[in-house]
């Protein structure tokens, strides 16, 4: 069967309002919706009070980190104490961890496309239960370089396929769907102009090939299972560099492709915690580790901060 291209979403011209867009007529007809792994229903809880002023989500894999995020940008806010403790909101669940100051939404995805697939589909209808506008998401995390020195961090132009096509497949009824992985360039640039107004740490823009696993679909040679010489790696590698790939992850495609349909502002930045064309093992120290993944953190805190100071 041949595969099926989707249509792209209309984005609004700059000035207008952003509405978020659910793109599932059953939904209406829904009496009370319950978004399971967030332990959340609209039955049981008033989505509006409790999420209407959502401007900004931030959205990584690791809970923990989704936390310090939280604390990170209560201090950079000004809004109370960075060393509290912060309220989970998913506490009910161990799926996820979401946590809310102002305006900012810092919920933990875990690790891979079905993993942040099934988030940004409840997050995504949190949002519109709770008629948000304006919303811009940013998908802050942890990747492996290609070609570029170790806590470099890369804003994402294209989130491209293992064959470095910008796309992504879902396979629905039983039949392959091809969504567009589009981002949105001005919100990339923005985030470069933020990095060099830090000027802390190296900052790239270039495409993040998305792969389904971190072993053999990332062309490592320290897996349990390796059909292919370090020769093929190294060509594969190369090439993808060659294709303007700066790093690899494991949930930009689908996260680009759900933002996109949904009409939501969306970037991804990611700090790189080896190069490729050097190893395929994360040797670094813990210690220096942290600090290359607060890097993510500082930027999009400053470029958050920037925003909401600006009105
Ligand atoms: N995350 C990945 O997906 N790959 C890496 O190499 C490092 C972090």
């Amino acid at each position: 069967m041949a595969p099926v291209k989707e249509m792209e979403s209309k984005q609004p011209k700059s000035m207008e309002k952003r509405t978020l867009q659910v793109s599932n007529p059953h939904l209406e007809q829904m009496k009370d919706d319950i978004l399971y792994h967030f332990d959340l229903g609209t039955n049981t809880h008033d989505f509006q009070d409790l999420f209407g002023d959502v401007k900004f989500v931030c959205v990584g894999g690791s809970p923990s980190r989704m936390k310090a995020f939280a604390q990170y940008i209560t201090g950079e806010l000004n809004m109370g104490d960075p060393t509290a403790d912060i309220p989970n909101i998913c506490a009910g669940t161990d799926r996820y961890a979401m946590y809310k100051v102002g305006p900012v939404l810092s919920i933990s995805h875990g690790m891979g496309i079905p993993s942040i697939s099934i988030m940004l589909h409840e997050l995504i209808k949190l949002l519109y239960h709770s008629k948000c506008c304006d919303v811009t998401i940013i998908r802050i995390g942890t990747s492996g370089g290609i070609g570029i020195e170790p806590g470099s961090v890369v804003i994402t132009s294209q989130s491209v396929n293992p064959c470095f096509e910008p796309q992504f497949e879902q396979i629905v009824l039983g039949k392959t769907v091809i969504r567009s992985t589009k981002l949105d360039a001005e919100l990339a640039q923005e985030l470069v102009q933020c990095s060099q107004e830090i000027n802390e740490f190296n900052t790239v823009i270039g495409n993040t090939m998305c792969t389904l696993d971190f072993y053999e679909g990332q062309a490592r040679l320290d897996g349990a299972i390796c059909s292919y010489t370090e020769e093929e790696k190294m060509q594969y590698l190369r090439a993808a560099y060659e294709a303007g790939i700066r790093n690899i992850e494991m949930e930009s495609s689908v996260f680009a492709a759900m933002c996109n349909i949904s009409g939501l502002r969306a970037a991804v930045v990611c700090v790189t915690l080896l190069n490729r064309l050097e190893g395929d093992q994360i040797s670094s120290s813990h210690d220096v580790l942290v600090e290359y993944q607060q890097r993510p953190q500082k930027l999009v805190g400053y470029f958050i901060k920037k925003h909401l100071t600006k009105v």
